[in-house]
């Protein structure tokens, strides 16, 4: 397994160009599903996600064109509508084609996700949502299976948690469903915006995506779509948490600040100097960063997928901090690394309590999920001595090439097999 050595006291200059979104680009391809024209994605980002949601399409009978940063995907000639364990338990997200399969074949057969480090990740909010569509579903020997007699018929579904992958999962399986479909509190964050967006371009005729209440009309046909991937904003959000715990001045680029306000608040609050541009942000060296209180919520609300990153920033600030996880039952998986590298957290419930003043002194630390290995990463740029980051397969299912993307700003960060 590879792993990473990261040099502390690192320094960090200029910009970085932020890739496409993991989160957007995943339901988008699925959505490739429900259509035999071609699905031209663009500004694809080039992650280990991005190559299993490839094998998992590919194992239906999808044709999947690859080239650099852009996708071209045909599900004319479907063969099959099963997933298996093996595919769906390096990917959580494989849960989205069952939707779009049931909607195409009336049928279909996916291993249960299982957990991960970060919860046991449950599907109920998909299924109760699609059952109500018209789907009978029974699970056994670790498959849920779905079933439909007919087409998936329009009705109103209220979930009981705005889940984002639910949101997407019946927003696909209603596309093309009998009449008229509303999905009350429904997930708001961007990446549902951007599946909407190109589900239009598809032929869908959905409105509201981004608000609390979607309406999906159904129709009958998809056509050939181009759609260009919304830039990630936890990938932005996490360079800019960088800058501001290496007090350097530093611009992240290509991005939609408006997807970033809490974490700007939070980090503003904080006592950080940015400057904020539409579609870029730039970091300047300040005084002093203060600790604060955050809790996790859903979009708008601080994202959970920045947690473990200000966490390490909180570490450093002039005061203590406290961080409420609302959205997963154990994320905080990082906090025994952080803890390794010198900070002072403790977990009690759904909180933890983050000394500040902290000095990070480099050491052997091991990446469990994917934010939470940045979140080592970064300590160990502002660490004292030298970092090893054990298990970075983590973090390429996230962020591409970081030893590379970083290295060329400054850190000497450096990948043994
Ligand atoms: C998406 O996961 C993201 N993944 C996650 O990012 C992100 O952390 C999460 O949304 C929350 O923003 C992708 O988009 C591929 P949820 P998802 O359904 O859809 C519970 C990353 O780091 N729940 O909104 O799985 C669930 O257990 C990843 O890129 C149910 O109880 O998140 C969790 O506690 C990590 N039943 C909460 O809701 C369900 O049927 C939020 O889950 C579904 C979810």
């Amino acid at each position: 397994m590879d792993k990473i050595k990261i040099k502390g006291g690192a320094n960090l200059f200029g910009s970085i160009n932020i890739p496409g979104s993991k989160n957007a680009a995943l339901p988008v391809m699925v959505s490739s599903l429900l259509s035999k024209e071609n699905l031209n994605l663009h500004n694809l980002p080039k992650l280990q996600d991005m190559n299993s949601m490839i094998s998992l399409l590919r194992s239906f009978g999808v044709s999947v064109n690859q080239n650099n940063h852009t996708l071209t995907l045909n599900s004319q000639n479907l063969k099959n509508s099963t997933a298996s364990y093996d595919l769906v338990r390096k990917m959580r997200a494989s849960i989205l084609v069952l939707g779009p399969l049931l909607s195409r074949f009336r049928e279909a057969k996916i291993s249960l996700p299982g957990g991960c480090a970060i919860g046991t990740r449950p599907i109920d909010i998909h299924l109760d949502g699609l059952s109500k569509l018209g789907v009978d579903f029974e699970i056994d020997n670790g498959f849920v299976k779905g079933r439909v007699k007919g087409k998936l018929t329009g009705t109103t579904i209220t979930l009981t948690f705005p889940s984002v992958g639910a949101t997407e999962n019946i927003m696909m399986a209603a596309a093309q469903a009998d009449g008229i479909s509303i999905i009350n509190n429904a997930a708001q964050e961007p990446e549902i915006i951007d599946l909407a967006v190109c589900l239009n371009k598809m032929g869908a005729k959905i409105s509201g995506a981004g608000s609390n209440s979607i309406k999906i009309v159904g129709v009958n046909d998809f056509y050939q779509a181009d759609h260009s991937i919304m830039t990630d904003r936890i990938v932005a959000g996490t360079y800019t948490i960088a800058a501001v715990m290496l007090n350097k001045e530093f611009t992240v680029k290509n991005i939609n600040s408006n997807h970033l306000n809490s974490l700007i608040e939070t980090l503003k609050s904080m006592g950080a100097n940015l400057k904020i541009d539409e579609s870029s942000i730039t970091i300047l060296p300040s005084n002093k960063i203060y600790g604060t209180n955050i809790e996790t919520a859903p979009y708008p609300g601080f994202p959970t997928d920045l947690q473990a990153q200000v966490m390490a920033l909180m570490s450093l600030a002039e005061g203590t901090s406290q961080i409420t996880e609302k959205i997963f039952e154990n994320r905080f998986m990082h906090v025994s690394e952080l803890n390794r590298l010198g900070a002072n957290i403790k977990i009690k419930n759904d909180t933890a309590y983050i000394e500040g003043g902290r000095k990070f002194k480099g050491a052997q630390v091991m990446a469990s999920d994917l934010r939470a290995s940045v979140s080592l990463v970064l300590a160990a740029l502002c660490a004292e001595g030298e970092t090893q980051v054990n298990r970075v397969y983590h973090l390429d299912r996230g962020y591409e090439k970081i030893e590379e993307t970083l290295g060329k700003c400054g850190p000497s960060i450096i990948r043994e097999k």
